[in-house]
């Protein structure tokens, strides 16, 4: 499969989202990734149901929610009607997860866990045969911008040899520091999503970056 693309609107300015929006609408991504913080799961505020609602109508493109919440279960049928398409749930903030991947499946969308760079990806085994995407960690969430941890290369390799095992279809999405930079060596580790903020929306051409991100071919040898 050809990997997907999926930039964040973390790093837009959230006074022109729409705009946001419409610019990846435009381009060839794959998904939009929306960061969805609490300030008690992660130090950060950022967006809930009715911003998600209202961007909605801008884009058909797959709306990839990641939330970084405590509680989620709560908040299923909230992002559901608000037009999520994928709900990514931290395994961390989960007493329940098994419960709450399937509530999300069953409210029609696709099930996502995101798991932080400590939590060993061996607690992902159980749960790969019922969810749709692992949001892997590459950085601490609750900023966008911030350095790609290197140890998440081990971390793909892990999680993907975990999924191979299982015979599983689950996705491995990045997510943190993902950029040009970096992007060919974080899929030859086995990722089949990535995650990209800043360094999607600094760049001079936004739409040109997730070109090159999704032009890449693991194949080629870059110099
Ligand atoms: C971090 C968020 C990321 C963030 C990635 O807490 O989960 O999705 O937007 O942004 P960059 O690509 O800038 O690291
Ligand atoms: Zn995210």
């Amino acid at each position: 499969m050809k990997h997907l693309v999926a930039p964040s609107i973390l790093s837009a300015n959230f006074a022109y989202l729409a705009d946001a929006v419409k610019m990846i609408d435009g381009s060839e991504a794959d998904w939009i990734h929306v960061d969805v913080m609490d300030g008690r799961f992660v130090p950060n505020i950022t967006i809930g149901p009715p911003v998600v609602a209202s961007i909605r109508p801008f884009t058909k493109k797959v709306f990839d929610v990641h939330l970084m919440i405590v509680e989620p279960a709560q908040f299923i049928d909230e992002f559901q009607k608000a037009g999520a398409d994928i709900l990514s749930i931290h395994i961390e903030a989960c007493a329940h997860l098994h419960r709450t991947v399937h509530a999300v499946k069953e409210a029609g969308m696709k099930a996502g866990v995101a798991i932080n760079p400590h939590t060993n990806v061996n607690q992902l085994e159980d749960i790969l045969p019922d969810i749709d995407v692992v949001c892997m960690m590459s950085v601490n969430p609750g900023w966008g911008g911030q350095k790609f941890i290197p140890n998440t290369l081990n971390r793909i390799r892990k999680l993907k040899a975990l999924i191979n095992a299982a015979n599983s279809k689950t996705l491995i999405e990045v997510d943190g520091g993902v950029g040009t930079d970096n992007a060919h060596t974080i899929l030859k580790a086995g990722a089949d999503v990535l995650v990209a903020g800043n360094s999607v929306f600094k760049s001079t051409n936004p739409q040109q970056t997730i070109a090159s991100l999704k032009h890449l071919d693991i194949n080629t040898i870059y110099a």
